[in-house]
């Protein structure tokens, strides 16, 4: 193999570009050409594709957003799109190809891997919602971010004795809300599964503030919008008829943006560099994985059967630290 390539592809993650700065480093280093995949399965499908150096991604490993562009491409789901991509990247020589993205985007992987591409996947998303790795690219700078605006939140909602009802992002995965909400010390988390029970949350409100606690903070995943649409109204509402003062914000993208995290950077870097020499020793159609600190391979078909999981430890302590 002398030429592999690199793209970002579904929602942008902080680390992409640490990531492909790793992927794009360690392949030079080994003596091979790397290319660029610019704006995901749309630039692979119309040969956007750029040989990348050293030089071009220096300064990288601390920026947000993904300087290869990424994109959602609904053609890429269909086979003559997959077979499109296929032969634009046999055409630019190109033997291997790294994906870095979430669910969908590896779902894509998975699809060039069985058309006969050597694929490796780096399951990046700040949902977490991959299963078999512990952590995906762009969580952990999320939930900083996340956890910078619930406090300054607390500041202003303590000085008014209010609720305040802070949606996150997540998609169907509660793993952002659940996290940030033990972290942030909220007094309630509401996940995408999770049964509202507006009884039961107007005696918590009136019990929390009759205890003295200058604040209440729900963080609501914005997946329990599948189950009812309604549910950011549902719960102020709830809040309001116990008497006290709400309000409501949405984070929304500003969670996907800004400077990766130490962790992020680390974790990016070494998904990169273990991409490269598993595509490189012939491995293909796996995904990288955190798994107890190391990184490793595990199948790209098997994580995709599976569902990623929320941590049961923190489900069962988060209760009783919102005393
Ligand atoms: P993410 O990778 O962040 O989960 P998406 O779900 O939007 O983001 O997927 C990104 C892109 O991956 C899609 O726009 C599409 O091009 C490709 N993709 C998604 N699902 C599949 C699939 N089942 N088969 C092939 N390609 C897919
Ligand atoms: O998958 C990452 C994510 O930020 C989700 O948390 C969110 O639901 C979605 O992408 C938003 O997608 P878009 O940027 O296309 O609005």
């Amino acid at each position: 193999m002398d030429s592999i390539a690199v793209m970002t592809s579904g929602g942008d993650a902080p680390g992409m570009n640490a990531c492909i700065r790793s992927v794009v480093r360690f392949g030079i280093s080994a003596g091979k050409k790397v290319f660029g995949v610019r704006r995901g399965y749309a630039g692979l499908m119309a040969g956007d594709i750029v040989e990348m150096t050293s030089r071009s991604v220096g300064g990288i490993i601390r920026t947000g957003g993904t300087v290869l562009m990424s994109a959602r491409a609904p053609e890429f789901m269909e086979v003559e799109g997959q077979r499109k991509a296929f032969e634009n990247l046999r055409g630019s020589g190109i033997e291997g190809l790294v994906v870095i993205g979430g669910d969908g985007s590896l779902r894509g992987a998975l699809a060039l891997h069985r058309l006969g591409l050597p694929v490796m996947g780096v399951p990046a998303s700040i949902d977490n919602d991959i299963a078999m790795t512990e952590m995906c690219i762009g969580v952990d700078t999320a939930l900083n971010t996340i956890i910078e605006a619930v406090d300054k939140i607390k500041d202003t909602a303590s000085a008014h004795q209010r609720a305040f009802v802070i949606e996150v992002m997540g998609r169907r995965h509660g793993y952002l809300a659940l996290m940030a909400g033990v972290a942030g010390g909220a007094e309630r988390v509401i996940l995408p599964d999770s049964v509202v029970d507006t009884e039961e949350i107007k005696k918590d409100v009136r019990e929390a503030f009759s205890r003295t606690k200058p604040h209440y903070i729900v963080l609501l995943a914005e997946g329990a919008h599948e189950h009812d649409k309604f549910v950011m109204d549902v719960i102020c509402d709830a809040i309001e008829e116990a008497g006290y003062d709400t309000r409501r914000t949405v984070l929304g993208h500003v969670q996907r943006g800004g400077s990766p995290t130490v962790f992020d950077r680390l974790l990016s870097t070494r998904f990169g560099a273990k991409a490269v020499r598993e595509l490189l020793s012939g491995v293909s159609g796996k995904m990288v994985s955190l798994h107890a600190d190391s990184i490793v391979s595990v199948d790209l078909e098997t994580v995709l059967s599976s569902k990623a999981e929320l941590r049961r430890d923190i489900l069962e302590i988060a209760g009783p630290l919102a005393m």
